[in-house]
């Protein structure tokens, strides 16, 4: 993947969504960008975990929508989340905070979705009582995971086909190992090797229906408790 200036694009449901021309791929689904996240990430992801105190992996910061909107679900759940991301190429901040997105999801939340944005990179930052980010630049394929680290990761990168490397046995075996047991992953991608993948890595992987209007199935997947993986 290189850098290059996105496009924006309003997506099914209304709300925006990037697109990079170079490498032809969405930062959401078409379908809709709110929609997908919502269901992918807050409802097959976070609310699958049911911890009161959440340490929270995403690969891939971009816009900052999956952050955004786990901020606003931990204000409203009251659920302490310590959310941490891995971004190889950040988006330039004032472009991804002119995004319609807290106008859309709730009005009056514009400050938070620019602190987001605005905070500084490599240290956590407590954004709300219930929310810290730390946003990580790094390469995924070199950033040590460490085991057992998650309760809750979003794999968001973008799709196999365009990014091989961020979808690899031996990196969905890392991702896999720093879940804790009893956490859960969730991605948009349900293709049959990254299934397997993530099986032979030792997660019991469940397809489940995509969000209304997207994909047809997604992946959740979860370390079994008492498993040794
Ligand atoms: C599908 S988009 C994720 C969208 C993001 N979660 C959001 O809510 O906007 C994939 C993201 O992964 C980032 N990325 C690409 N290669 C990466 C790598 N090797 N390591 C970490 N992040 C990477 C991209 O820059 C992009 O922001």
């Amino acid at each position: 993947m290189k850098r290059e200036t996105p496009v924006t694009v309003i997506t099914d449901d209304g709300t925006p969504t990037l697109y990079l021309p170079g490498l032809d791929e969405h930062y959401h689904s078409v379908r809709g960008a709110v929609a997908e996240s919502m269901h992918v990430y807050i409802k097959t992801g976070l609310e699958a975990c049911g911890r009161e105190t959440v340490d929270l992996f995403e690969c891939g910061f971009g816009t900052g929508l999956n952050a955004f909107l786990t901020l606003l679900a931990a204000g409203q759940s009251r659920r302490h989340i310590h959310y941490t991301v891995v971004e190889a190429f950040p988006l330039d901040a004032e472009r991804a905070i002119g995004l319609a997105y807290p106008e859309t999801i709730q009005p009056g939340s514009r400050p938070l979705f620019e602190q987001l944005h605005r905070c500084e990179w490599e240290r956590e930052v407590a954004i709300t009582p219930f929310f810290t980010l730390h946003k990580v630049g790094a390469d995924l394929t070199d950033y040590p995971l460490g085991d057992e680290s998650y309760d809750v990761i979003y794999y968001d990168a973008f799709a196999p086909e365009k990014q091989p490397e961020l979808w690899s046995a031996e990196l969905l075996g890392r991702v896999a190992r720093s879940l804790r047991r009893g956490g859960v992953l969730s991605t948009y991608c349900a293709k049959g090797e990254v299934r397997r993948r993530l099986q032979q890595a030792g997660l019991v992987v469940q397809r489940t229906p995509g969000p209304p209007g997207g994909k047809r199935e997604i992946l959740q997947a979860r370390r079994p408790d008492g498993s040794d993986t």
